[in-house]
Formats: C-alpha cells, structure tokens, sequence
C-alpha cells in the first residue's frame, strides 16, 4: 500500500452534482480542495459544507482562466474536470435557412465550449504547477458512444484530447483519464427535461437496474486519483450499470 499525503486537487464544476461528490470524497481524505464554476452560491454552499476553497470563474473563458491562476495553487496533485453538460441555446432567431444554420452552429459551438474547451483551458493553464505523479480525470458521458448530437460529440472530442494530453504528460509520471457515467441521478445535468418515461427507459438499460449516483461516479475518480491507479492512463472508464459495455 502507497502512503497518502496531503493532496492539492482542484475540481471543476466542483458546485454540484458529480464535481461536488468528487469534492466531499477528498476532502473526507484529508486533501486540501478547490472547486470552481461559474455561480457563487452552490460553490460557496459546498466551501461551507465541506470546508474546501470556492473560486468562480467560467473554464471555457481563457480570459478568466487565467485570472483564476493568482487564486489556485502553485503544484497540483489532482485536476478533475467535471464542468460540462447539455448546451441550451436558443432558436433560430428569424426565419429562413440561414438563421436555422445559424442557431445549429451556436449549439455546436456551445457544447465544444462547456465539454471540451474547460477542461483543455484549464489542464493548459495548469499543466505546469501539476506534480510529478499527478492525476487528470475529466467526466465523459455514455453519450460519446451512443450519439447525442453535439453534446456526444463534445465527449467524444474529450475522449480523443485526454489521449493526447496522456501522451503527453506521461513521461512526468502524470496520468490522464476519462470516467464515463451514464444516467446519474441527483445533479443538474438534465434540468427540467427529465419525464418518468425517459427515466424508465434509461434504467431498464442498466444491468443493475437504477439509475447512478454522483457518489458511483466520484467512487472511481478517487480510485484513478490514487496512487495505486498509476499505470492506467489514456483510458475511458465508463460507470453506467452496464447500460454500455466498454469492449
Ligand atoms: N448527470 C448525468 O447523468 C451525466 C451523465 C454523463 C455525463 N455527465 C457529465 O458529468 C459532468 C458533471 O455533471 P453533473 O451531472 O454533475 O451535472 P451538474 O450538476 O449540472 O454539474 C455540472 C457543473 O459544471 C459547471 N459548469 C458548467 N459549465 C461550466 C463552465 N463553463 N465553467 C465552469 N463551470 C461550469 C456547473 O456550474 P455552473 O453552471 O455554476 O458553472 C455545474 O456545477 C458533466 O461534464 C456532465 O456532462 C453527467
């Protein structure tokens, strides 16, 4: 058994849902924790509840990013890239094809921008305070293989750019991982758009038969966090109940 230390792990969207699990699982550790996101009030309820640090700021800013750099720490043993989700924009703005284009384009973009970009910015703005050993996770989603119009897409890009960034963080020891839920249940990620058939739908594709938790998917993050995780990198690690198989 490795020894632990006291660990510095920054977690994205770290105000809700999947990132604030992460959250509560490492500061229960004993590790010193950062989570960020663009809203003050869940960030600053988790900082009360858990004890760890809030910064606001938006991932897919580079602006803010690198504004945010003066307020996180000098060396980095963990990064976990939680922010994310659905994109909901607007439609077309006027008739015709072009505004039809238009609103598409500004979906896509948007899906890049929460899925891609924020974890991209922030392992580019961090990339060298991270610690020889240390450990990226970035949040996937089952959508990457079962399509999901931009929102898959943006993970599957997430997928292909955690390979690169293992490749390239590999000879300091750093590995870079994808977790890739499937429904998870108690986070915000579907906002009102959930109904009790599209939830019966999704847990009858589960082997075990309900729906993930945001602790069954911060289980595994702390796992590929830990030292004893150290050969396995560049992978994507699905926790969906079986609803895909990884193979
Ligand atoms: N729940 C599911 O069923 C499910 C399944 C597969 C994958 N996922 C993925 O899991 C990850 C965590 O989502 P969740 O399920 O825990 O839902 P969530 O509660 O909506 O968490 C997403 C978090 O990301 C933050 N965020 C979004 N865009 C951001 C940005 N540009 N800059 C900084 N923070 C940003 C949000 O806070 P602010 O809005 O305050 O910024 C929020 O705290 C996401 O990547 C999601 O795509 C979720």
């Amino acid at each position: 058994m490795v020894p632990m230390t006291v660990r510095r792990v920054i977690i994205t969207g770290g105000g809700t849902g999947i990132g604030r699990a992460c959250a509560a699982r490492f500061a229960r550790a004993g590790d010193e924790v950062w989570v960020t996101g663009r809203r003050r009030a869940p960030l600053d309820e988790v900082a009360t509840d858990l004890g760890v640090t809030a910064l606001s700021f938006d991932a897919s800013d580079p602006e803010q990013v690198a504004t945010a750099l003066d307020h996180l720490p000098s060396s980095v043993d963990v990064l976990v890239h939680c922010a994310g989700g659905v994109a909901r924009t607007p439609g077309p703005e006027s008739p015709g094809e072009a505004a039809r284009l238009a609103a598409v384009a500004a979906e896509w973009r948007a899906s890049h921008s929460a899925n891609v970009l924020t974890a991209v910015l922030v392992t580019a703005a961090l990339a060298g305070r991270l610690v020889e050993g240390a450990r990226v996770v970035a949040i996937g989603s089952i959508a990457a293989r079962t399509g999901a119009g931009s929102y898959g897409a943006a993970k599957a890009a997430l997928e292909a750019w955690a390979v690169g960034q293992a490749r390239a963080l590999g000879p300091r020891g750093i590995t870079v991982n994808v977790v890739s839920p499937g429904l998870t249940e108690d986070t915000e990620f579907f906002g009102d758009t959930m109904t009790p058939a599209r939830r019966e739908r999704l847990v009858a594709e589960t082997l075990t038969g309900r729906a993930g938790t945001p602790d069954d998917v911060a289980a595994l993050v702390t796992f590929l966090a830990s030292p004893e995780a150290g050969h396995v990198t560049s992978q994507v690690v699905p926790v969906n109940g079986g609803a895909q198989a990884a193979r």
